[in-house]
């Protein structure tokens, strides 16, 4: 039976039932077909969706923008200093405000806080398209992706390489909600939050899977059916890449480490990628990479969230 997921909010994957990720990716699948063949699907018709961007985007932007669209609804778009969020206004104020203008908001922003109060003071559903903490539209883009290319997402395993960052978090909440094994290779100074380990933790033993967090890429790429990586340095990091390179230096994604995965792994990343850096030319194009797929499904995966909540 179908789960109304109306005036939800998505501000992390922790915070969502296995039936609303499912019924998330049911709906994503049908509106990709619809897409696929022509078929128009305007059920958001005249809806307002507002998109808040205090920090830079090619994909989210574009796919929000055009997934609202596609559902006959219209995406507002406004840079952080378009607005007077956080200058001269509060988040609950603007909260309020945006309300009476707007059927939902979509933000991408540095304080995970932010997008909790936008949610909270406001009465329109908020999606959270990326903050210091999480980017949960990616990874429900990303576990829908590896359904399709896999069949199946319960017993697989993921490797991450790299930063535990807000991909980090989210993948560990996203695999661990559908019972995927994930290990995650970070150096020290740079492993995951521990309270999102914890969390993800009490999924996996709910779902009988597994979580490591250790410090040697092989070990997490053993037997892999995904291998999953991204940059070093995230947005309102720049200072920082430098020191970084030399800190992550093994921890690059390349051919000599790949082979310790299955031989059918997939390559994953949110993108942007810095080639050369957390992976190499030959792994992001070769046949085993899906880097590209993953980049589409956002359309067709945020159209479904903003169909289910909207
Ligand atoms: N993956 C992702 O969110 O890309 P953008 O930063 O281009 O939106
Ligand atoms: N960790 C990256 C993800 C970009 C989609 C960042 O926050 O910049």
């Amino acid at each position: 039976m179908a789960v109304n997921m109306k005036g939800k909010s998505l501000i992390e994957i922790q915070h969502l039932t296995l039936e609303e990720i499912y019924q998330i990716f049911d709906l994503s699948r049908s509106l990709k077909e619809e897409r696929f063949i022509g078929k128009k699907h305007h059920v958001l018709e005249g809806k307002k969706l507002g998109m808040i961007f205090s920090k830079p985007s090619t994909r989210t932007r574009v796919s929000f923008e055009v997934g609202i669209y596609e559902l006959g609804g219209v995406g507002l778009y406004f840079n952080q200093n378009d607005l007077q969020l956080k200058k001269s206004e509060s988040v609950s104020d603007t909260a309020k405000v945006l309300s009476r203008y707007l059927d939902g908001i979509m933000i991408r922003t540095f304080d995970h806080q932010d997008v909790i109060d936008l949610a909270k003071y406001g009465s329109i559903c908020v999606i959270n398209g990326l903050t210091d903490l999480h980017h949960p539209c990616q990874v429900l883009t990303d576990l829908f992706t590896v359904l399709e290319k896999k069949r199946t997402l319960q017993g697989l395993k993921l490797a991450y390489i790299g930063d535990g960052n807000n991909m980090a978090h989210s993948l560990l909440h996203g695999c661990s909600k559908v019972g995927m094994d994930i290990a995650i290779a970070s150096p020290s100074g740079y492993k995951p939050l521990d309270f999102v380990v914890k969390e993800s933790g009490e999924n996996a033993k709910y779902m009988g899977s597994k979580i490591e967090i250790l410090d040697d890429p092989v070990a997490a790429v053993k037997n892999a059916d995904i291998i999953y990586t991204d940059v070093w340095a995230s947005m309102g990091q720049e200072k920082e890449t430098e020191d970084r390179k030399k800190k992550f230096a093994g921890f690059q994604v390349n051919p000599q480490l790949v082979k310790h995965a299955k031989a059918d792994y997939i390559f994953m990343h949110c993108l942007p990628a810095h080639r050369g850096d957390e992976v190499v030319d030959e792994i992001c194009d070769s046949p085993n990479s899906v880097i590209f797929d993953e980049a589409e499904n956002r359309l067709h995966v945020q159209k479904a969230i903003m169909a289910l909540v909207m």
